[in-house]
């Protein structure tokens, strides 16, 4: 007899461990949102493959505890500034920048006229800098430009469809949420012309099964206004002090509501600061959670007691004061 982990709790460890705890086939939605391997604290260990080898374990127990006719949903982004030794490095030669009048060509008239010329005897000729003259011709910053690896965009939904395919979780349905333009953390805007991010998406799996389709999870204008939509507009978190990669709660609950009933388990592997049991709770959902950083558990049954305990005030207020519900609610949270 095996002691399973049991649902509405937040367990401390890796997933590649612990998800082989959980019953199999008793997950009914399983939504979540890894490390994207870009550079955050809690990623620093990894390297690409060990990185990608974590996804593939992951992706791959979801076989196994996953209900037949269950789903797992991905929220993830490319990597959109991934470093690759192997590119040439070319850096752009922005030309707005440029302080000093000398252009390329008036370098390579110069060289052609002098060509035993150096780049310190050219730079004096023309009267700038040898960096100028580097740059003009080269396009390259000396001090730094074509000495750092340079950047690519770097795919990743490919790589999950194939780990899931493999072991028989079929794409089902691929959503953009699109959230705010991130120009905090892009450090892309002024040498660019890159995009900066602002949408990300989410990849529905579904494992073989029947699966449900109960258009009562819903309401009309629910219906209409997202699940029919293929771009989920939301908000990005914007208080990110105590964790900082925070899906919206909102992105959970349009996941949770259209994917599964009251009483349904539902994981999230990477739990972070438990918006997906925060989320689930509120709609009458079990929860399992994981998540490898000690204080992000902490964090999550806070976070997830402190919801329960604004829901159950709310409920005491309504029996209360079945008239005035609403606005005295309200009036409750807001103090
Ligand atoms: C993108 S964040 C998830 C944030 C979460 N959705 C929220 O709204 O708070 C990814 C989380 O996964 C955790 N994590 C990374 N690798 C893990 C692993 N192998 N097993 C369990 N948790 C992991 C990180 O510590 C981080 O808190």
């Amino acid at each position: 007899m095996y002691d399973y982990l049991k649902a509405n709790d937040i367990y401390l460890g890796r997933s590649e461990e612990l998800m082989k705890w959980i019953a199999p086939d008793s997950v009914a939605l399983s939504f979540w949102s890894p490390p994207y391997f870009v550079g955050k604290d809690y990623e620093q260990n990894e390297t690409y493959d060990s990185w990608q080898e974590m996804l593939k374990t992951v992706v791959q127990l979801h076989a196994q505890v996953l209900k037949p006719g269950g789903f797992m949903v991905i929220n993830i982004a490319d990597i959109l500034a991934f470093k690759d030794e192997n590119m040439p490095r070319i850096q752009g030669m922005n030309i707005s920048n440029h302080k000093s009048p000398v252009t390329k060509d008036m370098v390579l008239q110069a060289k052609k006229k002098y060509p035993h010329y150096n780049r310190d005897q050219l730079a004096s000729y023309l009267g700038c800098s040898e960096q100028t003259i580097d740059r003009r011709l080269n396009g390259n910053n000396i001090r730094g430009g074509k000495h750092q690896i340079q950047t690519r965009v770097k795919l990743v939904g490919a790589s999950l469809e194939s780990f899931a395919y493999e072991c028989g979780l079929y794409l089902y349905d691929k959503r953009i949420w699109k959230k705010d333009p991130a120009w905090a953390n892009s450090r892309l805007t002024t040498n660019t012309l890159k995009a900066v991010s602002e949408t990300e998406d989410l990849y529905f799996f579904w494992k073989a099964g029947e699966y449900v389709i109960n258009r009562s999870r819903l309401s009309e204008i629910e219906w209409k206004e997202w699940e029919y939509r293929q771009v989920w507009e939301i908000q990005s978190v914007r208080k990110n002090d105590d964790h900082e990669a925070k899906f919206p709660e909102e992105l959970a609950r349009r996941v949770i509501k259209l994917l599964s009933d009251p009483d349904d388990i539902v994981l999230d592997p990477f739990m972070g600061s438990g918006t997906t049991a925060v989320a689930a709770s509120k709609e009458g959902r079990q929860y399992i959670g994981i998540e490898k950083e000690k204080k992000y558990v902490l964090l999550a049954r806070e976070n997830i007691k402190h919801s329960q305990i604004q829901a159950s005030l709310f409920d005491t207020v309504k029996i209360e004061n079945p008239h005035t519900a609403t606005p005295l609610s309200a009036a409750v949270f807001q103090n």
